[in-house]
């Protein structure tokens, strides 16, 4: 089997920005036009054509942003020109598209699924009105109802983006966005806590960290119940419907993401570089128009890209490998980092085994659910350094 390959597109278009937004998108009409950043895109990708070698391509995603708020012709126009330069595709591949609620039509969703597009992340977050205009979105509960309608009349696969632990919203709320997103369709559920900093307009009147957990906990269970399977922290899907692009930036697959702010994994350097876009939509076209090819990773922006060390690519392959719930498994980890390793995890592991946080079975290391739980203070303990290795 050749090695998995993924393409990112980000689509940095919103009808207005929510509350709790901290990714790059704008208002559409403060920027300049889809067509103009297409176009720049378009550029970007027979520039860095040669830092990924022409290969069929496993998974496209289109995210943002909202993707499906700009002409889908220009959707269309990526792919092929992907297409043109031997990034390949076929029914195999996995290719989704982010839409929000009241962007999608008919007329669109033909000329997405004439195209390949065959899954469908639709950013609802939740059906309370009262909460949804709390955080400044555009739709209200009617309109997601229409769009999965749509979505279902097509006997599409789609994926339902939950917002929780917002303010003063109850368990009830939630259990009822979970329960309608099932019984409407969903195939797959990606359940999102809510994270703003200190401070922010929305961090008062939350639930407390420990209502948080409970919120968490109990979309699990209803989640189980249904026959979804949890298959990394936070994403559960019915069997087959896993999201095979989110599954290679979890198995240290190699991944192009083309657009303003998107970031590149290659492992074309001893232990793999990471390289990414500039955030500022004027300075990223301006990159894009200005750029030569670029034939190697040594010519990249130095600014722009970092090689991993064996030590660094080693703590990334720990935090993301166990944020699956396959976990880590010991014969992948010797066969990429040598025997050795084995024991530098097995330390870093053994107060957390002692927790009941990590379960290992001699094969794999795994985040239990309480592990779950705090996940992040559990990955701190997989930090490794040169030094530890020699
Ligand atoms: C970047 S958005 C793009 C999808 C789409 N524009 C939308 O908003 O639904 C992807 C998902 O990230 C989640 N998200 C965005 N900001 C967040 C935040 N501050 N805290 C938690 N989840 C967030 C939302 O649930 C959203 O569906
Ligand atoms: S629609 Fe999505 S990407 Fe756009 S501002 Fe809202 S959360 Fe951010």
């Amino acid at each position: 089997m050749s090695a998995r390959f993924g393409v990112y597109f980000h689509i940095p278009y919103c009808l207005q920005r929510c509350t709790y937004c901290d990714f790059a998108t704008f208002v559409h009409t403060e920027i300049k036009p889809p067509e103009f950043y297409v176009e720049r895109v378009k550029k970007e990708i027979f520039q860095k054509r040669q830092l990924f070698p022409a290969r069929p391509v496993d998974t496209i995603y289109f995210g943002g942003g909202t993707p499906s708020l700009i002409p889908a012709h220009l959707i269309v126009e990526l792919i092929s020109e992907l297409a043109k330069f031997g990034y390949t595709t076929g029914p195999s591949t996995e290719i989704t598209i982010e839409i929000n609620p009241a962007t999608v039509d008919e007329k669109k969703l033909e000329i997405y699924l004439k195209a390949g597009v065959n899954r469908f992340s639709v950013g609802a977050q939740t059906f309370s009105d009262r909460l949804l205009k709390m955080v400044h979105r555009e739709h209200n509960a009617e309109q997601t109802l229409q769009t999965l309608d749509l979505l279902r009349r097509y006997n599409l696969n789609f994926s339902f983006d939950v917002l929780f632990a917002l303010p003063t919203q109850t368990i009830d709320e939630l259990r009822y966005d979970v329960s309608v997103a099932v019984e409407l369709g969903s195939k797959h559920i990606s359940p999102y806590c809510l994270t703003v900093p200190e401070g922010h307009p929305l961090s008062k009147n939350r639930p407390l960290d420990e209502e948080q957990l409970h919120m968490f906990d109990q979309i699990h269970s209803e989640l189980l119940k249904k026959n979804f399977q949890q298959y990394e922290i936070s994403n559960y899907a019915l069997p087959g419907f896993e999201s095979q692009h989110n599954l290679l930036y979890w198995t240290d697959a190699e991944y192009w993401g083309l657009g303003l702010s998107s970031h590149s994994y290659s492992k074309s350097s001893p232990w793999g570089s990471r390289f990414w876009n500039l955030s500022n939509f004027d300075l990223y076209t301006a990159q894009a128009d200005r750029a030569l090819e670029i034939s190697q990773l040594s010519e990249y922006d130095s600014k722009q890209i970092e090689n991993l060390s064996k030590a660094q690519s080693l703590t990334d392959y720990c935090y993301t490998s166990l944020r699956l719930n396959s976990g880590l498994s010991v014969e992948n980890l010797v066969q990429k980092f040598g025997p050795k390793t084995l024991d530098l995890v097995l330390e870093a592991s053994s107060a957390l085994r002692s927790k009941g946080l990590i379960d290992y079975d001699g094969r794999n290391f795994k985040l239990s659910r309480a592990g779950q739980m705090i996940s992040n203070q559990v990955f701190e303990k997989f930090t490794f350094f040169d030094s530890d290795l020699g």
